[in-house]
């Protein structure tokens, strides 16, 4: 989108959550004004058919998605594909509803092109939730839902927070994503262990029969994170989400010891777990990469080692509402550069 270096100058005066809520009150005016919406849409949503999958039962239009955490109470569905996603990931929800760490919480490391945030899950439930997807269901994108455990929810009744939350939301989706790696909401991933992961996929088949998958962490040793993500696709997991945030503060030497950090300072990191996992589960499960992921250059690396889509979160602060467009304009020259006539051929090139 033109113009989008000078919005962001302005933006980038604000204090970062606030300019995350002044970008959805941009989105929620978009959602409001159909005529506008559409128009956005025929824009930037890049619908070639060699970008199309069906997944999960659903059409994807293009690969590039929207990663959880932007959208966290699922508020601006409807403007999502005016901003070209081909998908879009809502929450993480909690049972109940949760104000999140005090504030200050969300930082930018603009010499990174980076995120540090603390936000601890701030949302307002899953009722609130599942009544607003209720009314935008079934979405025009293919649409996650990512689900977490309370704060105050000890491990020993994580189990039944997910499980309320996969019956309760698993309606008005295509798929879930059980978060255990968040690094904000302390013992969460300890809950990455295989006899947990286990459990909650025991627990979502009893409730749906929606895909699920796993998001982890990107600081796992990597062969703990490929026994982690091959327990839960034999347990059942549709697929994995790689990665969460990072909290290897040694990527920014000097920087508090707070919250994960996404963008740039994450994006080899993220790949090197991704790969791993790719390595072990590709053709067995659906492979979701995230973390880093900026330019259509990027998201075809991941797409060749194994990713049939991929998310973005920090690159859409520092590169605008235009990004998901040009990724998938880029990522069609690419592939035909490579004369890959389908993303389907793309899609595990390299393994
Ligand atoms: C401000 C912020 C909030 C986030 N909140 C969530 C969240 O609630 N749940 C989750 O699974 N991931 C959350 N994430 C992680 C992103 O979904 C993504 O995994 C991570 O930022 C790496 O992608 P990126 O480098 O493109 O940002 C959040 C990230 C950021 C920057």
């Amino acid at each position: 989108m033109p113009g989008y270096p000078a919005l962001r100058s302005l933006l980038f005066r604000l204090d970062a959550e606030a300019a995350h809520a002044a970008g959805m009150g941009a989105l929620r005016a978009v959602q409001a004004l159909p005529p506008l919406s559409a128009a956005l849409r025929r824009h930037n949503l890049v619908d070639a058919p060699a970008l199309v999958q069906t997944l999960f039962g659903r059409r994807f239009a293009n690969p590039v998605g929207l990663a959880a955490g932007f959208d966290k109470d699922a508020r601006v569905v409807r403007a999502l594909p005016a901003l070209g996603f081909g998908f879009a990931e809502v929450g993480t929800i909690t049972p109940r509803p949760q104000p999140g760490n005090p504030r200050p919480r969300m930082f930018r490391l603009p010499e990174a092109d980076s995120l540090q945030n603390a936000l601890g899950f701030n949302n307002g439930g899953m009722e609130a939730a599942r009544r607003r997807l209720a009314r935008v269901w079934p979405a025009a994108i293919p649409l996650g839902v990512n689900v977490g455990k309370n704060k105050d929810t000890p491990a020993d009744a994580a189990l039944a927070d997910y499980a309320a939350l996969i019956g309760a939301l698993s309606p008005f989706c295509d798929y879930l994503v059980v978060n255990l790696s968040s690094p904000n909401t302390p013992g969460l991933r300890d809950l990455q262990n295989e006899s947990f992961v286990r459990a909650v996929l025991e627990a979502a088949r009893g409730v749906t029969a929606k895909p699920v998958l796993v998001k982890i962490a990107p600081d796992l040793e990597s062969g703990d994170a490929v026994a982690l993500a091959e327990v839960a696709v034999d347990a059942g997991a549709a697929g994995i989400v790689a990665t969460n945030t990072t909290n290897d503060y040694a990527l920014l030497p000097g920087i508090p010891e707070a919250g994960g950090l996404s963008g740039k300072v994450l994006k080899e990191k993220s790949f090197r777990i991704f790969d791993a996992v790719a390595a072990s589960l590709f053709g067995r499960a659906i492979l979701i990469s995230v973390g880093g992921v900026d330019s259509g250059a990027e998201a075809y690396r991941r797409i060749r080692a194994g990713a049939s889509l991929v998310q973005i979160y920090t690159a859409l602060v520092y590169q605008g509402p235009g990004l998901p467009r040009r990724m998938n304009r880029e990522l069609l020259h690419l592939m035909e550069r490579d004369g890959l006539k389908t993303i389907g051929e793309a899609v595990g090139a390299d393994r």
